[in-house]
């Protein structure tokens, strides 16, 4: 079981900069990921939220409550938050952190990410391919 987190204003999707992010809805990307999550024989919780405590809480008892792996979009959380890296390196199961844009294309705050060192991988730039990416490599083991 693979939790797939997203962070703030990725509810925003499709409506938030569509330039950057494309035109599919947080709703469109969570539908897709489950279906991928049933190519790929393992089912997918999807959950988004706009509080870094919430997001926090969840990565901590992710493996209690028996996921195997988390897909990660912590949004502009990535550049600045400590707590975020923490969380995920106190915790045991694969993280792999996946961006639409390709941050390292975009505005030099972007460029770091604080909790990309604690990730398995890192996945940047590829629209919401990205998710299916990180799907694949948390259930075939690699991650
Ligand atoms: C993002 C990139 C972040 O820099 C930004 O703050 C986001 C979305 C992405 O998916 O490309 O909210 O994580």
């Amino acid at each position: 079981m693979i939790l797939v987190l997203n962070g703030p204003n990725l509810n925003r999707l499709g409506l938030r900069e569509p330039g950057v992010y494309g035109s599919q809805t947080l709703e469109d990307l969570e539908r897709l990921c489950e279906e991928w999550g049933a190519e790929l024989g393992v089912p997918v919780t999807c959950r988004q939220n706009n509080y870094e405590g919430q997001l926090l809480e969840w990565i901590q008892d992710a493996e209690a409550h028996g996921f195997s792996g988390i897909v990660l979009n912590p949004g502009a959380l990535t550049h600045y938050s400590y707590a975020l890296r923490d969380a995920i390196a106190g915790q045991p199961l694969p993280v792999v952190e996946v961006h639409i844009s390709n941050v390292d294309a975009r505005e030099e705050f972007r460029h770091r990410s604080v909790t990309a060192a604690v990730c398995k991988g890192k996945i940047s730039g590829l629209g919401l391919l990205g998710y299916r990416l990180a799907l694949e490599a948390l259930t075939e083991g690699t991650a």
